[in-house]
């Protein structure tokens, strides 16, 4: 597998599986001397874990972190921070009889045929509980965005075709969890206090970079900037936004990018999550000696992953801005 690492000048590198002795995650590229606030961490870790509460997966995982190199005294040394975070509620006979089938929709048709030899234990390495390598990166990524006073957040707005309501689209998630099943969701995000020229053009454009981060996540499949697919049925006049001398935009149809780079305003992008793949009703699928079979799952399983989803989105924001932000050289100089 040749690709484990994502960043530029702040890289992270994740290791693990899901059903292995534990998720791991190196930084590269921190600078030093940074006071970094563990705690911060943690909550960011909790926001995405399993068993909050009824809408979600019941594993209960604690994903409590060690952390083991780069942090003396209460602050960043330079060196490689690495994060260590053991896996513990594996219940790995929830999988042995369907380790010889692919599940449709997950990654288990093409792990194996791509690889041969790989872990299906909770979905091995294509489990999502790699995001947990994310969401460390993008929490350390978060901090030092905080000293320009860049604040980031992401939320949940739909579920199925119930919009902006919380309780209507969670009550429609128990709805299809009852069912068996899983849906889909959306989630938007914002980045406030982003400073102008964030960015570069031409390969390493922040909105490129963005859609990049997004697309890299578990089940995500579509990610819009600003206005998105929405900007196919606007004339220009109503797309572009006018500038004043003060700096001020009257609008933000462009997301806050244009070029590549940021404009100062709020940076806002949207990702489209697909339904769980692993659900309860009855599928046809076929098994590793190509036979075609009904399989009934058993496990733990999130009814939509997407609600768990924000954190992992905002972390991927706070990766790319803070690696772009380094790329430049003038804002952390
Ligand atoms: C936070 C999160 C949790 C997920 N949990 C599950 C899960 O419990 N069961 C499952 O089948 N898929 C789950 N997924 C989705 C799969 O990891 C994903 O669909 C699978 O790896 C195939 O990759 P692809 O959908 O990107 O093609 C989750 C995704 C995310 C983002």
């Amino acid at each position: 597998m040749a690709s484990n690492s994502f960043g530029l000048i702040y890289r992270f590198t994740s290791f693990g599986e899901s059903h292995g002795d534990c998720l791991g995650v190196i930084l590269d590229g921190v600078p030093s001397n940074f006071p970094l606030d563990l705690t911060k961490i943690q909550a960011d870790l909790d926001r995405r874990k399993p068993g909050q509460n009824k809408l979600m997966s019941q594993r209960k995982e604690d994903d409590d972190f060690e952390l083991v190199s780069g942090y003396f005294e209460g602050k960043t040394t330079g060196t490689p921070l690495t994060f260590l975070v053991r896996n513990k509620d594996q219940k790995s006979r929830s999988y042995t009889d369907i380790v010889n089938l692919y599940r449709p929709g997950h990654a288990d048709y093409t792990y194996h045929k791509k690889y041969k030899n790989y872990n299906p234990y909770g979905g091995g390495r294509s489990s999502a509980r790699e995001t947990l390598a994310r969401v460390i990166a993008g929490s350390v990524a978060k901090q030092f965005l905080e000293t320009f006073n860049i604040s980031i957040e992401a939320q949940l707005t739909q579920v199925g075709d119930i919009k902006g309501s919380v309780d209507l689209m969670h009550e429609e998630i128990l709805r299809v969890k009852k069912l068996g099943n899983s849906i889909g969701g959306k989630i938007e995000v914002r980045a406030k206090n982003i400073p102008v020229g964030v960015g570069e053009p031409i390969y390493e454009k922040l909105d490129a970079r963005l859609a990049y981060a997004f697309m890299s996540i578990n089940a995500v499949k579509a990610v819009e900037i600003g206005d998105g697919v929405e900007v196919v049925t606007k004339m220009g006049s109503e797309n572009n936004d006018v500038i004043r001398k003060d700096g001020r935009f009257e609008s933000n149809h462009s997301g806050g990018i244009l070029g590549g780079i940021s404009t100062g305003q709020d940076l806002l992008a949207s990702v489209s999550i697909k339904p769980t793949p692993s659900i309860f009703v009855t599928q046809d699928t076929i098994n590793k000696n190509n036979e075609e079979v009904q399989f009934d799952l058993k496990g733990r399983h999130d009814p939509c992953v997407a609600l768990r989803a924000p954190v992992i989105i905002e972390a991927m924001m706070a990766q790319v801005v803070f690696d772009l932000m380094l790329l430049d050289g003038s804002f952390f100089s």
